[in-house]
């Protein structure tokens, strides 16, 4: 048996004899989780048979994602999103009950101090983009409606970019919105339809996409974080169907439950109650949020 005194290191025996070393680890959890990525990276590492220059190469990838990362820009989150790692840690911390809306990734675009505006607001602040209305239900699983239900919502304008990426361009809150339900769980907001957008890309992530033949595109969706007490919090989207990217997300957060209809409408008493211009698009989705356990 090999242990900490006598593992001398060998091609055959690298995971036992690294592993061994960490049986004083302080905490058991740590412990395991690090056996666990030392067994598979030896192994990678086994199939793989990496030269010294393209160990090298690996090497200056995770620097320079390092060096990528600053107070509005992490890297590391944009790596673990391309690899589904993030979804994959999101649906394991998420398995929810049948009949409560699905999850997916958070994105790095949410802003935590976004204004808690009058049911009905319109969240577009430059007037660019085509008019939408979006409307439905907060419900529980038995098909109730949740009052005091908090809806934070934020999306990309019609050229895709979220109001933080264009700070000074668009408005600050362009976009983004709290809205709070009444009794009947209701909740109904206006904005423009989004559009696809590149994750971003010019650092070294974008470049290991392109490498791998990828696009970086996410498909147009809308961001919502759903909160009532009593309820877990749900974090999720909703997407457009017809968007060109809809079955290669980048970040791999499509669910086939998140799918909403964008629809067209011409109705005029109902557009210039809306006080838009002409025709609108509009999107029924309900939301239902799995009890807290
Ligand atoms: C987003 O949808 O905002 C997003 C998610 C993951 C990576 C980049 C952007
Ligand atoms: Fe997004």
């Amino acid at each position: 048996m090999i242990t900490q005194e006598n593992g001398f290191f060998t091609e055959e025996d690298s995971v036992e004899v690294v592993t061994s070393r960490n049986s004083n680890a302080k905490s058991e959890r740590l412990k395991q989780a690090m056996d666990v990525v030392i067994r598979k990276l030896h192994e990678a590492v086994k199939e793989i048979e990496p030269s010294q220059e393209e160990w090298m190469e690996a090497i200056q990838f995770l620097t320079q994602t390092g060096a990528t990362c600053n107070d509005w820009r992490q890297e590391f989150i944009l790596l673990s999103d391309v690899l589904g790692v993030s979804m994959l840690v999101d649906a394991i911390n998420n398995r929810k009950p049948s009949g409560a809306s699905e999850s997916t990734v958070l994105g790095p675009f949410h802003v935590a101090e976004a204004p808690e505006l009058p049911m009905g607001s319109n969240i577009c602040l430059d007037q660019k983009g085509e008019d939408m209305f979006i409307q439905g239900l907060i419900l529980d699983t038995s098909g109730q409606p949740i009052a005091d239900a908090v809806i934070d919502v934020w999306q990309a304008n019609d050229e895709g970019f979220y109001d933080v990426q264009q700070k000074g361009i668009q408005p600050d809150f362009n976009l983004r919105g709290v809205f709070r339900t009444g009794k009947d769980g209701r909740y109904w907001f206006r904005a423009v339809k989004p559009k696809y957008y590149p994750i971003p890309d010019d650092g070294p992530v974008g470049q290991l996409l392109s490498d791998l033949g990828r696009h970086p595109y996410r498909p147009a969706h809308l961001h919502y974080i759903i909160k009532a007490v009593g309820f877990e919090t749900l974090t999720t989207h909703i997407f457009d169907p017809k968007d060109p990217y809809i079955n290669s997300d980048a970040v791999f957060g499509v669910k086939r439950s998140l799918l909403a209809e964008f629809v067209k409408v011409d109705d005029r008493t109902r557009s210039v109650a809306y006080g838009f211009e002409g025709d609108f698009w509009e999107v029924v989705h309900d939301f239902v949020l799995a009890e807290e356990r």
